[in-house]
């Protein structure tokens, strides 16, 4: 049977993002896509978003801030990915993870996929995180197109440790009679689906340590590493220097349009523009993503130590109103769990921050609780500023 590609599948794609809330707080006039692509110019003030890691550029936002760019200093294009600001950003992250090279791909997925495959060599398992991107999102990509077998590891925990991974190598190396080999572990931190959980260096340590000893290659899907750096004040080079490569996503925060870079020794990386070919990736011009991602690398850390200081001056403050309670996750980082009494009528609240203040917040879960998501856009507006709307928009919304 022909697989169903349209509509509702679209739905519960945004929905599984979290992002079906968006549409409730939005006008109609932005509602086609279903996301806000386009709100950013109707309002005076600069959006500021607790749902996204980035900023969330509309198309002309995105337009204009390359524009800045380019006005600042020409931006040189690439040709299919060599030269230009994607060679940049490329030496700009080996450099920063510490790693001999970088490259660019069109997507986290790829990366993820082809440094699997590359690292797994003729083993056929690799054992990966049961909640993380790649056993669950990646469409089984690894056995679809590579034909590695994902085998999950810590089913039911927000990242497995050293005895979780031993306990399951044990499981395969003993029950199975005809024996291929595990070639690759690989981690995800932060996890995107516990909220933004970054695992303690020490759990990472220990693992990679028992899998160099193993003779495991070792991967990090690093999608958001910046964000576990700001929290955890471990580098991303100290991140880095524990796994053989490590993909960073372009857009998750650093607001590129799309892309992915993945960082590894020179014996591996150098293989990886002729399988990004293979597989149909490798584009004609990267630029307007790559500019745009070598902008915001640029003080990055810096910029982070602001945002988390003023969040954490927005979320006392918050805190201190009746009604609201933020609370942190357990070793999280940008996401904090906002609950409200029943005294505050959530829509309203939403509603009135997005329409007089174009302040953006996701819709509350089942257990009644919104993602309270930090990101650079704070840094938009003060923290008394922010604060003061949310006092504003928190007196329409008492029921
Ligand atoms: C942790 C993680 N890894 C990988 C990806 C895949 O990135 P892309 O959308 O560029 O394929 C995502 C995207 O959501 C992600 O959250």
């Amino acid at each position: 049977m022909k697989k169903n590609t349209t509509t509702p599948q679209r739905r519960n794609f945004l929905k599984n993002l979290g992002l079906s809330a968006l549409p409730v707080l939005l006008p109609a006039a932005s509602m086609a896509s279903g996301l806000p692509l386009d709100t950013t110019h109707q309002q005076k003030q600069a959006p500021i978003n607790f749902i996204f890691d980035g900023l969330w550029f509309s198309p002309q936002a995105y337009l204009d801030k390359l524009q800045e760019i380019n006005q600042k200093q020409k931006i040189a294009p690439d040709f299919y990915g060599n030269g230009g600001a994607t060679q940049k950003l490329e030496n700009a992250f080996a450099k920063l993870t510490g790693k001999e090279k970088a490259i660019f791909l069109p997507t986290g997925t790829m990366a993820n996929q082809l440094a699997i495959k590359l690292l797994n060599g003729d083993n056929t398992k690799v054992l990966v995180p049961e909640n993380s991107h790649v056993f669950r999102d990646e469409a089984d990509a690894a056995q679809e197109v590579h034909g590695k077998r994902l085998v999950p590891v810590g089913q039911g925990k927000p990242f497995f440790d050293l005895q979780d991974l031993k306990r399951t190598i044990r499981y395969y190396n003993e029950g199975e009679v005809f024996k291929s080999g595990i070639g690759t572990v690989m981690i995800e931190s932060p996890v995107r689906r516990a909220d933004g959980v970054a695992i303690p260096f020490n759990t990472l340590k220990a693992i990679t340590d028992y899998c160099r000893e193993k003779g495991y290659k070792t991967h990090l899907d690093g999608a958001r590493i910046h964000l576990a750096s700001a929290y955890t004040g471990v580098s991303v080079a100290q991140y880095a220097s524990l796994f053989d490569t490590v993909y960073i996503s372009l857009y998750k925060y650093l607001n590129a349009s799309s892309g992915a870079i993945l960082c590894g020794k020179a014996e591996v990386i150098d293989k990886l523009a002729h399988q990004i070919k293979v597989y149909g990736g490798t584009a004609f011009q990267t630029w307007n993503a790559t500019a745009m991602a070598l902008h915001y690398l640029e003080g990055i850390e810096d910029r982070w130590k602001k945002v988390k200081n003023n969040a954490e001056q927005i979320m006392s403050a918050l805190n201190k109103m009746e009604g609201i309670q933020i609370k942190k996750v357990t070793n999280g980082t940008n996401i904090f769990h906002l609950k409200l009494d029943a005294s505050i009528d959530l829509k309203t609240l939403a509603n009135t921050l997005f329409k007089t203040h174009n302040i953006w917040l996701g819709r509350a879960n089942k257990e009644g609780i919104v993602k309270f998501t930090i990101n650079e856009s704070l840094l938009r507006r003060t923290p008394k500023q922010i604060v003061d709307a949310w006092k504003q928009a928190l007196g329409k919304a008492k029921k």
